[in-house]
C-alpha cells in the first residue's frame, strides 16, 4: 500500500475537556443503548446498500496553502456519531456486523504535542480499541472484502465507487435525523452550556460593553475556546443585527446614550453536539423591546406546533404570517398581515427560513430529503433558504427561528412600497433587527424545547 508508507501521518494534537469527553455512570447506559442503535442502524445501511462492513476515517488536519499551519480540524461526523471523543484524528472505526466494533486509535509518540491517552475513558467498553502510533500500524483497508469507506478526501484509500456511496450516505443521513436519548442527553447539555453564556451575555450588554467584550464574556461562561464552537458567534449591536450572519465583533466601546439593540446567536458543543440558540434586547424599554416581546410570544407557539407530523414548510408559512402580525401591530404594514404574505412582501423582513435540523452538525443533514432513499423535496421557489423541508419526526430536533429585520439592501428594492408606513421603518432601522432560536425536540404533543 503505497499511501501507507508514503505519506506521514499528520501528528496533531488531541484536545480533551471533562466535559466535552468523559461519560459519568447516568449517561453510561444512554451511550450503550445508542451504540447499540448504531449497530442496527448501521447494519440494516450496509444490508440495503450491498456491503459487509465499513470504514469510517476520522479525518486528518490538512495544511493551508503553501504554509506548514493547518486550520481547527472538523471531524468527520460519521465518526463523531459513534466515538465521543471532541478532537480525534488519524483515527478510524471499523465495523462490521456481527463484530464488536473496532476503533484504531490515533495516538502517536509525539514530543512536541501534549498527546492524552483518550483510549481509557467510560466509552471504550463497548469497542475494541486498539492504539496507533503510525499509519503502517493500520489494517489494509483494501483486505476487508466488500466494504466501504466514509470519509473526507484527505484519505480515501478504497477506489472511487465505494467512497462515499450515496446509497449508504443516504440510508445513514436519514437515520440521523431522529435522535437516540444519549443525543438528545448531549443536545441538552450543549444547551446548557449556551445558556450560561448567554446570560454572561446578556449582563454584559447592559454593563455597556462592546460586541468583542461581550463576545468574550460568552466564551468564559461556557468555558469553550473560540474553536470549540459550532459556529461563528454572531454578537451584533445597534444595526449590525440586520446583517443576518454578522461576523465581526467591533471593539467600539459604544456610549450607553448611543446603546439601542443587540442581538446574538451563539451555540455550543457537547461531545460534538451543537446547541444554537439567538437571543435579542433592548437597551432601553421602548417600541422595539415591545416589538420583541410580541415576537417571542409568536416564536413561542411555533414551537408549541413543532411536532409529530408538522409538515415544516407550512411551519414556515406560518410563521411569515406571525412576523406580519407583528409588523402590522408595530405599524410598520399598513395592509393585513395575510396580504402581506401573499404578495411577498413579508420577504423583505423575514428572508430567511424558520429553521433547520439541529445535531452533529449545526446544520444537520438531509433537511430536504425525505426517505432513505434521498428523495429530494426541494424547497418552495418563494422560500429558496428554507434549510428543512420535511415532515418531522419523533425525536428529530430543529430549530425555531424567525426573525423580522430592517436591512436596507433589501428595504431599497421595495422602496415607496403602498403597503409600508416608511417613517416606521426608518424609526426601526437603527434597531437592526430581531431574531429569537430555540432548539427543540420534536414529540407527538409537548415537544421539549431545550432553550428554556
Ligand atoms: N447560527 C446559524 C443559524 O442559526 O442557522
Ligand atoms: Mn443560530
Ligand atoms: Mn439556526
Amino acid at each position: 500500500m503505497s499511501w501507507l508508507t508514503e505519506r506521514p501521518i499528520t501528528v496533531k494534537y488531541s484536545l480533551t475537556f471533562e466535559y466535552l469527553t468523559e461519560i459519568t455512570e447516568k449517561p453510561m447506559s444512554l451511550f450503550k443503548n445508542h451504540i447499540e442503535h448504531l449497530i442496527q442502524v448501521t447494519t440494516q445501511a450496509l444490508d440495503h446498500a450491498g456491503y459487509e462492513g465499513v470504514w469510517i476515517y476520522s479525518g486528518h488536519p490538512t495544511n493551508n496553502f503553501l504554509d506548514d499551519m493547518a486550520p481547527k480540524h472538523s471531524i468527520n461526523p460519521h465518526f463523531k456519531w459513534w466515538v465521543p471523543l471532541a478532537d480525534v484524528v488519524s483515527s478510524v472505526l471499523h465495523f462490521k456486523p456481527g463484530h464488536k466494533p473496532v476503533v484504531y486509535l490515533n495516538q502517536p509518540a509525539d514530543f512536541w504535542h501534549k498527546i492524552i491517552d483518550n483510549s481509557q475513558g467510560k466509552w471504550a467498553k463497548y469497542f475494541d480499541v486498539r492504539v496507533v502510533g503510525h499509519y503502517s500500524e493500520l489494517p489494509d483497508f483494501n483486505e476487508e472484502k466488500n466494504h466501504a469507506w466514509i470519509g473526507p478526501p484527505e484519505l480515501q484509500p478504497l477506489d472511487e465507487a465505494n467512497t462515499n456511496p450515496t446509497q449508504l450516505i443516504n440510508f445513514l443521513h436519514f437515520n440521523r435525523i431522529q435522535k437516540t436519548d444519549y443525543e438528545i442527553h448531549c443536545l441538552t447539555q450543549a444547551n446548557q452550556l449556551a445558556l450560561k453564556g448567554h446570560a454572561a451575555a446578556k449582563e454584559a450588554f447592559y454593563a455597556g460593553q462592546s460586541e468583542y467584550q461581550i463576545h468574550m464574556a460568552y466564551l468564559q461562561a461556557c468555558e469553550h475556546n473560540e474553536h470549540h464552537m459550532p459556529y461563528g458567534n454572531i454578537v451584533a449591536l445597534n444595526e449590525n443585527p440586520s446583517v443576518l450572519h454578522y461576523q465581526y465583533q467591533s471593539r467600539e466601546v459604544i456610549p450607553k446614550d448611543q446603546l439601542k439593540s443587540f442581538l446574538i446567536d451563539a451555540g455550543a458543543n457537547y461531545r460534538g453536539y451543537a446547541a444554537d440558540i439567538t437571543r435579542t434586547y433592548a437597551f432601553q424599554d421602548n417600541a422595539y423591546q415591545s416589538m420583541i416581546n410580541s415576537l417571542d410570544e409568536k416564536q413561542q407557539m411555533l414551537c408549541q406546533k413543532t411536532v409529530v407530523g408538522q409538515d415544516y414548510v407550512a411551519l414556515h408559512r406560518q410563521a411569515h404570517l406571525n412576523i406580519s402580525e407583528v409588523l402590522c401591530e408595530f405599524g410598520v404594514f399598513n395592509c393585513n398581515a395575510e396580504t402581506a404574505v401573499a404578495s411577498g412582501l413579508s420577504q423583505t423582513f423575514f428572508p430567511h427560513g424558520l429553521g433547520h435540523y439541529l445535531g452533529l452538525q449545526v446544520h444537520d443533514v438531509s433537511g430536504h430529503v425525505v426517505d432513505h432513499l434521498g428523495t429530494m423535496k426541494k424547497p418552495p421557489s418563494e422560500y429558496p433558504f428554507l434549510r428543512l423541508t420535511d415532515t418531522l419526526r419523533e425525536n428529530a430536533v430543529v430549530t425555531i427561528e424567525p426573525g423580522v429585520y430592517f436591512i436596507p439592501m433589501l428595504l431599497k428594492e421595495i422602496s415607496g412600497h403602498k403597503d409600508v408606513n416608511w417613517q416606521k421603518v426608518d424609526e426601526f432601522l437603527p434597531f437592526g433587527g430581531i431574531r429569537i432560536e430555540d432548539n427543540v425536540v420534536v414529540k407527538n404533543s409537548d415537544s421539549i424545547n431545550l432553550s428554556r
